[in-house]
């Protein structure tokens, strides 16, 4: 035994190594990482994975050429200030060779353009859509974006003599919901989910609203609208008897203010797909937002619902998004247009828009097989959206 019991010398030896090896054991302790610290997915790659699995199902062959012009840089359109000096702000427009989408959609074409990709057939029964003639466009709505294939960029907009900026740079295919909305001289409208502002202003500068109600439930957004508004419209149009800016929660809308708007435009917030899958800030596939994103369906039927009731019989009302999800569009549509009937008694006509496919088909990538609604598409040579849009006639 005496010679397995280590010397002085031999002892302090083998303590030393056992503190090293201890220092060594410590600082390979494997510490369990708390989530807040664990590496993180980017939202963005979320976004495309969960946009892969859904929509190379929902769009077949067109996924890959859709999902490459989202990853791409998104083309602009100008949508001109009719407050502002326009005639000036047209020359230079034409001197870009940019042209006004708008007006060459007013031309005089057929709706049955051949050109234009036959509509499969639709949903019988209450859903089958009405006819639509040509919209009639305010003259006063100008919107100049390049030709397609061409992905000229657009200056940012100066102040002009009036100190008013002279164009809003938009998605174009955002002008569509506006466009077919078809509001007419005199006409009372309400835009439900207004803010940051894009569609309202497009609605005041057709200058037929006799008044415009503008309401969103973010106190922030709405004074982002504000701005908006200051930048582009005299002080004399936005006055309180013809402009009205409320932050009300648009579920309840219908119940406050039923059966008196003769348009509603119901832009809901939804996946907003091309920011989803480039912006890592405030994007709804971050997994803290989940259950928000899933609720997603839910909400959009309850504001269609709502812009539904608030809309008087004989109106008209728009749904929009800028997603690609059938969740989030046709099937809104259809289970609003059920519970407006079923807990209402509300009946609803399903507004056609193939005229609006064909007058616009030169501009925009129309999908051109959705159930209910229109859908456009981005694409690399037209490179705006997604954008869709559903038209509905309030019978009674
Ligand atoms: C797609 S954005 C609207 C974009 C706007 N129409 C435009 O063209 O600039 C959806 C908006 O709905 C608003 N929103 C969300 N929930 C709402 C609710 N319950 N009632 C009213 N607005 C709501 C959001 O704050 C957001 O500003």
């Amino acid at each position: 035994m005496a010679a397995l019991r280590p010397s002085g010398c031999r002892l302090k030896l083998l303590t030393d190594r056992l503190r090293k090896w201890q220092r060594l054991e410590r600082r390979n302790i494997y510490k369990k990482k708390w989530a807040s610290s664990q590496p993180r997915v980017p939202s963005t790659r979320l976004a495309l994975h969960s946009m892969d699995m859904s929509y190379s199902l929902q769009l077949g062959e067109l996924w890959p050429s859709t999902r490459l012009a989202l990853l791409c840089q998104q083309k602009y359109a100008a949508l001109l200030n009719g407050f502002g000096d326009v005639s000036k702000t047209i020359r230079e427009m034409e001197g870009r060779r940019a042209r006004d989408f708008v007006y060459e959609g007013r031309g005089d074409r057929p709706a049955s353009d051949p050109s234009c990709p036959a509509r499969p057939p639709v949903i019988s029964g209450d859903m089958a859509p009405e006819m639509e003639h040509p919209i009639a466009v305010s003259p006063n709505l100008k919107c100049f974006t390049f030709p397609r294939g061409d992905i000229t960029r657009f200056k940012p907009a100066r102040p002009d003599s009036l100190r008013l900026l002279e164009y809003y740079l938009m998605d174009a295919a955002s002008l569509l919901p506006v466009l077919i909305l078809d509001v007419q001289p005199g006409h009372t409208v309400l835009d439900l989910c207004a803010a940051p502002g894009g569609k309202s202003l497009a609605l005041l500068q057709t200058e037929c609203c006799r008044h415009l109600t503008v309401n969103d439930i973010s106190s922030s957004r709405l004074s982002r609208l504000r701005k908006i508004l200051h930048s582009y419209v005299p002080k004399n149009i936005y006055t309180e008897d013809r402009l009205r800016i409320t932050s009300f929660d648009g579920r309840y809308w219908g119940e406050v203010e039923r059966n008196t708007f003769d348009r509603v435009l119901v832009d809901v917030p939804c996946t907003t797909d091309r920011h989803s899958v480039l912006e890592e800030d405030n994007n709804i596939f971050s997994r803290l937002r989940l259950r928000e994103r899933q609720r997603l369906p839910l909400l959009q039927t309850q504001l269609l619902v709502s812009g539904i009731l608030a809309t008087k019989p004989g109106g008209s009302i728009v749904y929009s998004t800028c997603s690609l999800s059938q969740l989030q569009n046709e099937y809104v549509v259809e289970r609003a247009v059920q519970v407006a009937k079923t807990e209402h008694n509300v009946e609803l006509r399903l507004v056609d828009l193939t005229a609006v496919q064909t007058l616009y088909s030169d501009t925009f990538n129309f999908y051109g097989r959705c159930r209910v609604g229109e859908l456009v598409l981005p694409h690399l040579t037209a490179n705006f959206g997604p954008m869709y849009f559903c038209k509905l006639h309030r019978v009674h």
